[in-house]
């Protein structure tokens, strides 16, 4: 008997916890929440609800119930050090070390690794802790981005055009940062077509998923404020924008910072490479790593894997990934996630969420909701997110649609995610980059 400990309460850990319960080796699911979630409650043996960084509560929960090994879901456990922190009880993780973790927690140390090793698909970039040069450098870019070097909620990426609008007020953002104590990244805006592509890796081999494109922003058309991601869509294979090469030249760069990584650190990392890549009429660039599953994009890719996904992660413990060849089903997927009105700057709180009939062939995953005794409540962020998988990109999103239309409440979502009009319009972009 397997015993497993996931740590973290979304929706992206509602399809991991999913994956492993329907593991033929019939593990027990033991979580880990900050918050309850209902679906992942519903799939475990047995639930602690505590904060991501008591660790010696996490450790407690994982000796109390002999778990073999952790899978840790979100990003900030693994910034907390939880995988060092079990590792102290004997308990290996699905995740990386707090120092590999820095791959997501600093996009400084990414974007020097890279450019130390050489590695392709850097954007012209400077990081800077103090004032010095700041404006100089400011003044001899075109459009740029400030990133705040260290986690910050997704709120630490300003974009100019999106988010500002001139030099003098990104500058005035990047001084902010830096007169707080952050050191600043500063590069260049990159233009294009962006993917997602995530991997499971044991410091060796990569275990790659499908490409995945996330819609960030809140409205149809793009538009809007950027979001946690309103959906996502997969084919199966290519993005229909994207060609082989863009593929491989992606798969190429995270190789590279994986053998840099054990390189800088002689550690393996052990867990998910998701790397966010932007094809450009200058080829693929790398936005940013995270070190865990993308959400929405992992409820394209995990539920068409055909492997035993509690196998994979035993392989990635073990250190024999390049054992596995991965399998999926060559569906397409469209996932859609309901949000409450007013999501993400000034959402509604505390309203009920109706799923009514949602119909058979749709998976439903619960991200922030909370189940009491008359019914689903939703908080302030993405609430359920609904995926239709089929044999075509058309056939998955009208059953994505039909189950994010079957729910009710103060709630809105994308109705253009994974729709022919939207992914022609990303063609066309593409195809006018390209030439
Ligand atoms: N899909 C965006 C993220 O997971 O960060």
């Amino acid at each position: 008997m397997v015993n497993i400990l996931l740590i973290g309460n979304g929706a992206r850990e509602h399809v991991i916890a999913e994956a492993i319960v329907l593991s033929p080796q019939k593990p027990k699911l033991f979580s880990y929440m900050n918050s309850n979630n209902p679906g992942i409650a519903k799939l475990s043996e047995s639930v602690q609800i505590g904060k991501y960084n008591e660790l010696d509560k996490i450790n407690a929960f994982a000796q109390a119930n002999a778990i073999d090994f952790a899978f840790i879901g979100p990003e900030d456990p693994l910034s907390q050090g939880v995988v060092d922190s079990l590792e102290e009880v004997g308990v290996k993780s699905v995740g990386p070390k707090k120092e590999l973790a820095k791959l997501e927690t600093s996009k400084s140390f990414t974007r020097l690794l890279m450019k130390k090793y050489s590695i392709s698909g850097l954007p012209a970039f400077r990081v800077f802790e103090s004032k010095d040069g700041l404006k100089e450098y400011i003044d001899s870019m075109d459009a740029f981005v400030v990133k705040k070097d260290g986690l910050a909620g997704g709120k630490g990426v300003l974009v100019q055009g999106d988010h500002f609008e001139t030099k003098g007020d990104g500058f005035r953002i990047a001084l902010d940062m830096i007169e707080n104590g952050d050191a600043v990244v500063i590069e260049e805006k990159l233009l294009g077509e962006e993917f997602s592509l995530m991997s499971l890796t044991d410091g060796k081999s990569l275990f790659d998923f499908q490409p995945v494109q996330d819609h960030k922003r809140a409205f149809v058309g793009d538009k809007g404020p950027n979001t946690g991601g309103m959906g996502s869509y997969s084919t199966g294979k290519l993005l229909p924008f994207m060609t082989e090469k863009d593929l491989s030249d992606a798969r190429i760069i995270t190789e590279k910072v994986l053998a840099a990584l054990k390189q800088e650190t002689g550690l393996d990392y052990k867990g998910v490479m998701y790397g966010g890549f932007m094809i450009t009429k200058n080829g693929v660039k790398l936005i940013e790593y995270n070190a865990r599953f993308g959400d929405p994009e992992v409820m394209n890719v995990l539920p068409i894997l055909k492997n035993d996904f509690v196998a994979v992660c035993q392989a990635v413990i073990d250190g024999t990934l390049s054992e596995i060849k991965p399998e999926f089903s060559s569906e397409s997927t469209v996932c859609k996630y309901a949000v409450p009105e007013g999501y993400p700057d000034n959402p509604v709180d505390g309203k009920k969420i109706f799923l009514g009939e949602v119909p058979k062939n749709v998976k439903v995953y619960y991200a922030s909701v909370d189940k009491r005794n008359d019914g689903l409540y939703m908080s302030k962020s993405r609430a359920v997110a609904f995926v239709g998988i089929a044999p075509t990109l058309e056939e998955a999103e009208v059953i994505a649609e039909n189950g994010v239309c079957s729910a009710q409440g103060h709630i809105f979502h994308r109705e253009d995610v994974g729709t022919k009009e939207l992914i022609d319009k990303r063609i066309k972009h593409m195809g006018k980059l390209r030439f």
